[in-house]
């Protein structure tokens, strides 16, 4: 193989390295597509995030400027007690429920049981 060649080899990799990488982060940062919040004394809420980053056009802050973007975070915020139970689902998930549902524009559930769902 001649050296010009090779060159080009070793550059196409890194370049596919690269992008591969990328692509990588990319997936992480944005989080698990669905998140399953752990139960207390209620039945465990499956989250579709992904579904509200793009209803919300990626507005993270909707939620995240009340818990940082980490896996099981709540829970943890909930322990110190920096959080108190039901204050995510009260000041977020059920507030922006309503309001959307009262401005009369597509909104997600408000009724107990379609988030806490039972699990078969
Ligand atoms: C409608 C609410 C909401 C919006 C909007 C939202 N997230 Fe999240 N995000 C959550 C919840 C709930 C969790 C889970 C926290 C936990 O497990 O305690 C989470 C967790 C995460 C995590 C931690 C890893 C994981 O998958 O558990 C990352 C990273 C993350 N979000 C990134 C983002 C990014 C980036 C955006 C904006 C493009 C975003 N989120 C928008 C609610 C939201
Ligand atoms: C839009 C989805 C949603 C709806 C509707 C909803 N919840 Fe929740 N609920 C959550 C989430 C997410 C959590 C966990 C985060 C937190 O504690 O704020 C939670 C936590 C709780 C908790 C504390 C943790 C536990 O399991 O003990 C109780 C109690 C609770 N919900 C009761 C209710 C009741 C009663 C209703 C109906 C009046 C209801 N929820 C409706 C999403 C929802
Ligand atoms: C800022 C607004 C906003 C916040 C905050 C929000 N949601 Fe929603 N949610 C929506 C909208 C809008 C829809 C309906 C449109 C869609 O399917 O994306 C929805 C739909 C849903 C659905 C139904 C999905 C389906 O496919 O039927 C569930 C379950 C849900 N949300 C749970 C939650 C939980 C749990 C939280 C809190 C961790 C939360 N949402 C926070 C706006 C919000």
């Amino acid at each position: 193989m001649s050296k010009k060649l090779t060159c080009l080899f070793i550059v196409l990799f890194f370049v596919f390295l690269a992008v591969f990488s990328y692509a990588q982060q990319d997936a992480e940062s944005k989080g698990a597509e669905i998140i399953v919040i752990e139960k207390g004394r209620m039945p465990q809420v499956t989250f579709p995030h992904h579904e509200h980053q793009k209803t919300l056009e990626n507005n993270c802050n909707a939620c995240h400027d009340l818990f940082p973007k980490q896996p099981g975070i709540i829970k943890q915020l909930i322990v110190r007690k920096t959080l108190y139970n039901k204050q995510v689902m009260n000041g977020k998930c059920l507030k922006c429920h309503k309001d959307r549902k009262a401005a009369g524009k597509k909104a997600g559930p408000t009724r107990c049981s379609r988030c806490h769902v039972r699990s078969k």
